[in-house]
């Protein structure tokens, strides 16, 4: 392997996004560590990973075993134990801005003084959360996208102080883990894609609320007449409906009264079997 300044990744946070940031960075050679608050989340992350490299193997899309990969990834819930060698560490924990300053803050205190901190924030502040640090030149936005093994892009965003080095160092990182790096050169709230795509989903979600559409019409029409790989209610389902309401409450907007109703009575989606469409039935069916 060519030799590199980062060497041991860790993500911290194992749920959906961190497991596979986590994974993509083992592929890509490095060490990795995953941390989370509880072991059973961790355990329930590596899972996943192992499930997820089972199929890349069998496909053909791994230079070497699925064991081998998963070897260089170890699980921990300790986070001063886990940042204690990290070169480049990778915030992937719920959207709170103060919870992630906090954690900033620890992070700061338990890393090598070298690390870079970054965050995958969907569209808090990089500067607020580089201002928890007594390093925000070393912090910076590395926002993946769901699933991250499956979706190439990964928005670099850079904090007011984030120096030039610690921006190199973010491209060649997402370089490594085979994503192609968009530069959002201010962190304004929701970045560049989630700036643009939660109106597609609330657009759609007052168009429901008014009665104007249904859900299966609604994403038939952006999938066979648009050419999107998902309808807006599909994708609110898939990335979780309580991320587009959480997103909306930073923002002087409203949420749509029809996601406003699926938190309230904990409809979340895919991952709680019921969203805009009953996932435990038949999920999204919606061929015109
Ligand atoms: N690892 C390995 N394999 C995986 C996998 C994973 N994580 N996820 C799915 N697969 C496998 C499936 O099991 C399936 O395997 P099989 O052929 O053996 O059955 C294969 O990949 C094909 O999967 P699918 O049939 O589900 O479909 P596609 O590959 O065509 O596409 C998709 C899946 C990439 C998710 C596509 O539907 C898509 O692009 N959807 C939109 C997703 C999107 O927009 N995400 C962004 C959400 S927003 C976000 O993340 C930002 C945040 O800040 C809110």
């Amino acid at each position: 392997m060519v030799e590199r300044d980062i060497q041991t990744v860790t993500v911290l946070g194992a749920g959906s996004m961190g497991h596979g940031i986590a994974e993509l960075a083992a592929i890509a050679g490095y060490e990795v560590v995953v941390r989370d608050i509880e072991a059973e989340f961790v355990e329930d992350g590596l899972e996943q990973v192992e499930w997820s490299l089972g199929k890349l193997e069998e496909k053909g899309k791994l230079d070497e075993s699925a064991e081998a990969v998963r070897a260089r990834m170890t699980g921990e819930t300790d986070l001063e134990a886990a940042v204690a060698d990290a070169d480049l560490v990778v915030e992937a924990i719920p959207e709170d801005l103060d919870l992630k300053r906090q954690t900033f803050a620890e992070v700061d205190d338990y890393a090598p003084d070298h690390a870079i901190l970054a965050s995958n924030t969907s569209g808090l502040s990089i500067t607020k959360i580089g201002a928890a640090t007594d390093r925000p030149e070393q912090v910076v936005g590395t926002h993946f996208f769901n699933p991250p093994v499956k979706m190439d892009l990964v928005e670099v965003v850079h904090g007011e102080q984030t120096s030039e080095a610690t921006l190199e160092a973010a491209h060649d990182f997402v370089d490594d883990v085979g994503k192609r790096a968009i530069d959002v050169k201010r962190d304004v709230h929701g970045f560049i894609v989630n700036n643009v795509m939660l109106p597609f989903m609330e657009e759609a979600a007052w168009m429901l609320h008014d009665g104007e559409t249904d859900v299966r019409q609604a994403d038939a029409a952006m999938v066979y007449r648009r050419g999107y790989p998902m309808g807006p209610f599909e994708l609110a389902d898939y990335t979780g409906i309580d991320i587009a309401a959480h997103f909306r409450e930073d923002t002087d907007l409203d949420a749509p009264p029809t996601i406003a109703e699926k938190v309230a009575n904990e409809n979340l989606g895919k991952k709680t079997g019921q969203g805009f469409y009953d996932w435990e039935v038949d999920g999204p069916d919606y061929e015109p």
